[in-house]
C-alpha cells in the first residue's frame, strides 16, 4: 500500500480529492438541488434518499437530519452538556403514564436526558425502565379517591394489569386525561421534599415536549431563583393566569420552598385533602398549580413564546417569535425530539453555550429551504381567507358568488390561487394552499405537512418576495429573553 503511493502520490492525491469531491456531491445533492414537487419524483425515479418522505404521515421537520452530524466523540456538545456551568442547578420533572411510557420516553434518555443531571419520571405506576426509577405520582392520594373515584379507573387497571404480568400499554385511550391532573400536585411536593440543596431551578414537562438545553441554561441565568418564579406558556380558565402543562412550567426554588412551608404549616393531610378536593372539582392540573402557588403569593410571569405549545410545522412564524429563543415546544414526536437536540448540539458546537439560538436561527434550519418551492401533498400553511366553489361550500364558508371574479378563478387551479394570493396586499397573504374547488390563503409563514398519507391532498405555496421581505424586517434580531404579554 505505501509502494502504491510512493511510486505517484500526486496522481493518488488527485485521485483522492476527485474522490472526496464527489462523494460530496452524491451525500450533498439534497442540500443543493431544490426540490420541486420532490414527493413525487422521489416516488417515480426511487431516489434513495427519504429526507423529504413524511415517516407515518408526521411532518417532515425532521429533513435536515439528513445532513451528516458530527458524530459524539468529536462533539463538544456532548462532552460538556452535563456539567456545563447551570446543569446541575436544575431539576427536570417529566409527568407521563404508563400507557405511553415505553413509547415516548427512550428518546428522552438517549437525547436530553442524556445532559440532565437530574431528573424525575412520574407516572400512574410504580416500575423502573432499565434501572431508571418510574415513580407512581398517586401513591399517596387518599384512598377514597384512589379506590373508588372514576378518574382512577384506569389507575386501578394499571396496577391489576402489573400484577398480573399484562402489557400496560394495551390500556392506551382508557381516561389517561382524566387521571393526569391528579398526578400535578403530588409531583410538585414529592420534588420539592426530594431536591437537593443544589437544586435553583424545577422544569416541569411531558413525555413529548421537546426542551433546548442551552437555551434553558442561558435563560435561567437571567432569572434569581432566590425570588419567587412560576413561568409558563400563559393560559387562562376562569379567573386564573396559568402556564399550560405541556409546553412546560418553571418554578424557582422560593416558590417551592413557600409552598412546602406553607403545606407544611397548614397540615399536610388537610393541605392536600382541600387540594384533592379541588382537583376532584376542575379539569385541569395546570390550572390547579397556578392557584397553589397564588396561595403563596406567587403568579405567573408569562414565557410565551419561550415557552411554546406548537411545533415547528404548526407555529405562525411571526415577529413575535422571529428573535425569540427557542427553549420548548410540545405535541412533539419522538422524531422531532431526536432532531431538535441534533440541531442543538450543532448549534453548540458552532456557537459555545452562551449564545442561543432564536427561532430565526430555527426556522433557517428546518424551515427555510423547504419553502422556496411549491409543494404538493402539503397542507396546513394557510388558513386565513378560505375561498371555496359554490359546490363545496358550507354554510359557514363566505358566498361564492360574492366573491371577486380573481378569488372566483382561485378555486380552479394552484396558478391561479397563488395568483389570488399575490393580488391581495402584501400583510393579508403570503403563501396559500390549494385543492380542486378551495383556495386558502395564509397571512403568516407557516411550514404545514405532508398529506400524502391521508386522503386529501393540497398543493401549497410561498410568495417569494414576501417571505424575502419578512426576513429582511428582522436581520439584526435583539435577543428577547422575556415572555411576550398574551
Ligand atoms: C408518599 O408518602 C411517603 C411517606 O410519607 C413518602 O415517602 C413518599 O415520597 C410519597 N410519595 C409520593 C409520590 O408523594
Ligand atoms: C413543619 O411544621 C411543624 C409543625 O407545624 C414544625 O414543627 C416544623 O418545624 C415544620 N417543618 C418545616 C421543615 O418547616
Ligand atoms: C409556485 O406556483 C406558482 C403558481 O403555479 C408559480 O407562479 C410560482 O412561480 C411557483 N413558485 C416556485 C418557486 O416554483
Ligand atoms: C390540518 O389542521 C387541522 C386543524 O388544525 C387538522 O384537523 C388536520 O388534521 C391537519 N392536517 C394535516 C395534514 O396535518
Amino acid at each position: 500500500m505505501s509502494a502504491a503511493i510512493t511510486i505517484n502520490r500526486t496522481t493518488t492525491a488527485r485521485v483522492a480529492v476527485i474522490f472526496i469531491v464527489l462523494l460530496g456531491i452524491f451525500f450533498f445533492r439534497d442540500t443543493w438541488l431544490p426540490h420541486v414537487h420532490d414527493q413525487q419524483s422521489q416516488l417515480s425515479n426511487g431516489s434513495p434518499s427519504k429526507i423529504d418522505k413524511p415517516a407515518h404521515g408526521v411532518g417532515a421537520v425532521h429533513t435536515t437530519a439528513a445532513a451528516p452530524t458530527p458524530s459524539p466523540s468529536s462533539s463538544a456538545f456532548y462532552k460538556e452538556c452535563a456539567t456545563t456551568p447551570g446543569a446541575d442547578n436544575v431539576l427536570v420533572l417529566v409527568k407521563t403514564g404508563a400507557t405511553e411510557i415505553y413509547q415516548k420516553l427512550p428518546t428522552h434518555f438517549v437525547t436530553t436526558f442524556a445532559c440532565v443531571p437530574h431528573f424525575m419520571i412520574f407516572s400512574d405506576l410504580e416500575q423502573t425502565i432499565a434501572n431508571i426509577p418510574i415513580h407512581d405520582a398517586l401513591v399517596n392520594v387518599s384512598e377514597s379517591f384512589r379506590d373508588h373515584h372514576e378518574d382512577f379507573e384506569l389507575y386501578r387497571k394499571l396496577q391489576q394489569y402489573q400484577r398480573e404480568g399484562q402489557d400496560v400499554s394495551k390500556l392506551t385511550g382508557k381516561g389517561g386525561w382524566n387521571l393526569d391532573k391528579w398526578k400535578f400536585l403530588p409531583m410538585l411536593h414529592k420534588a420539592f421534599e426530594t431536591a437537593g440543596p443544589e437544586i435553583e431551578w424545577f422544569l416541569m414537562m411531558e413525555a413529548d415536549t421537546s426542551v433546548s438545553w442551552t437555551n434553558l441554561l442561558q435563560w435561567l441565568k437571567t432569572m434569581d431563583p432566590k425570588k419567587g418564579y412560576y413561568l409558563g406558556a400563559q393560559n387562562v380558565l376562569g379567573n386564573t393566569l396559568f402556564g399550560h402543562g405541556g409546553s412546560g412550567v418553571i418554578i424557582s426554588r422560593r416558590t417551592a420552598d413557600l409552598m412546602k412551608e406553607h403545606r407544611n404549616s397548614t397540615g399536610k393531610e388537610v393541605y392536600d385533602a382541600k387540594w384533592e378536593l379541588s382537583t376532584s372539582q376542575n379539569c385541569c392540573g395546570d390550572e390547579i398549580i397556578a392557584r397553589a402557588f397564588m396561595e403563596v403569593d406567587v403568579k405567573l410571569t408569562p414565557a410565551w413564546p419561550l415557552i411554546q405549545g406548537e411545533t415547528v410545522s404548526t407555529l405562525d412564524w411571526t415577529k413575535e417569535h422571529w428573535c425569540s429563543p427557542s427553549i420548548t415546544w410540545h405535541h412533539v414526536d419522538p422524531i422531532e425530539i431526536d432532531t431538535m437536540f441534533q440541531f442543538q448540539s450543532q448549534w453548540v458546537d458552532a456557537h459555545g453555550w452562551d449564545t442561543p439560538f432564536l427561532y430565526r436561527d430555527v426556522f433557517e434550519h428546518f424551515v427555510s429551504r423547504h419553502t422556496t418551492v411549491n409543494r404538493t401533498s402539503w397542507n396546513n400553511l394557510s388558513q386565513d381567507r378560505k375561498l371555496i366553489s359554490a359546490s363545496l361550500a358550507g354554510p359557514d364558508n363566505e358566498d361564492f358568488y360574492s366573491l371577486e371574479p380573481y378569488e372566483q378563478r382561485a378555486v380552479k387551479s394552484a396558478d391561479a390561487c397563488a395568483e389570488a394570493c399575490l393580488l391581495k396586499p402584501e400583510r393579508e397573504c403570503v403563501q396559500w394552499m390549494f385543492t380542486p374547488g378551495r383556495c386558502y390563503l395564509g397571512r403568516d409563514i407557516r411550514f404545514g405537512k405532508s398529506d400524502e398519507v391521508l386522503g386529501e391532498h393540497w398543493t401549497s405555496g410561498w410568495v417569494q418576495e414576501r417571505l424575502a421581505a419578512f426576513r429582511e424586517g428582522f436581520e439584526a434580531c435583539e435577543v428577547k429573553w422575556h415572555g411576550s404579554g398574551a
